[in-house]
């Protein structure tokens, strides 16, 4: 079997994220949240007062993207998600950007013996062919809450609401271009009264199904 994919959608504060790392770390897949380069992007864009629905500016700017900054923990802020689903939106970005990531993929070494991307559109357009596909969801109002909760973990002196989340997952479900669906052989798992570690098992399992016997 060539390298491992992992293809993980869904709302804001799910799980996604908590889940692709436990994968990645226990299963050894490099892991890309995409998520990071569309906030990457927007926060980039709104740094050099360029407007958000100016697309050959973005373009030009997406252009300039270096993976190194995806680090930089600016790009957690709830206000930068918000750019990030507002420039989300246009096709040529996101055919861009969808380069990138499906480079990331093939660009995969030992010790890692595959790649997890999350995202809204992973199981869906960047990685169709993946091995295993997750869409995870929960109830909108545990979804800010688990928010909150990060950003003060993060030090973040922000907060979300119900009405910002629904806001957002509106955008990301109705845009016309790789809309938030999910992919018809996803496994969908509703995290709204799962602990973390009963999600992670969930998904351990699913993934275990998949990998190859060696
Ligand atoms: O996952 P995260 O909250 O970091 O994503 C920020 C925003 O980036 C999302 O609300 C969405 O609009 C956009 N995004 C996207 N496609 C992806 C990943 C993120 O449109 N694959």
């Amino acid at each position: 079997m060539s390298n491992v994919i992992v293809a993980i959608d869904g709302p804001a504060g799910a799980g996604k994220g908590t889940i692709a790392r436990h994968l990645a770390t226990y299963y050894r897949l490099k892991l890309l949240e995409t998520g990071l380069l569309y906030r990457l992007l927007g926060h980039k864009a709104n740094e050099e007062k360029a407007p958000l629905d100016n697309v050959p500016a973005l373009m030009q700017i997406a252009t300039t993207l270096d993976f190194k900054d995806l680090d930089n923990p600016i790009l957690r802020h709830e206000s930068v998600g918000n750019l990030a689903s507002q420039i989300g939106v246009f096709p040529e970005i996101r055919q861009f950007l969808t380069g990138a990531m499906r480079r990331f993929c093939q660009d995969i070494v030992p010790p890692y013996q595959g790649a997890i991307l999350d995202g809204r559109d992973i199981g869906t357009v960047v990685c169709p062919d993946a091995h295993l596909k997750l869409f995870i969801t929960a109830d909108a109002k545990v979804r800010s809450q688990r928010r909150n909760l990060e950003m003060t973990a993060n030090g973040f002196d922000e907060q979300t609401n119900l009405a910002k989340i629904n806001e957002r997952d509106q955008r990301d479900q109705n845009r016309a271009t790789a809309p938030l669906i999910m992919a018809d052989d996803a496994h969908l798992i509703d995290t709204t009264n799962l602990s973390i570690e009963q999600a992670c098992e969930i998904a351990s399992k699913l993934l275990e199904q998949t990998l190859p016997r060696t």
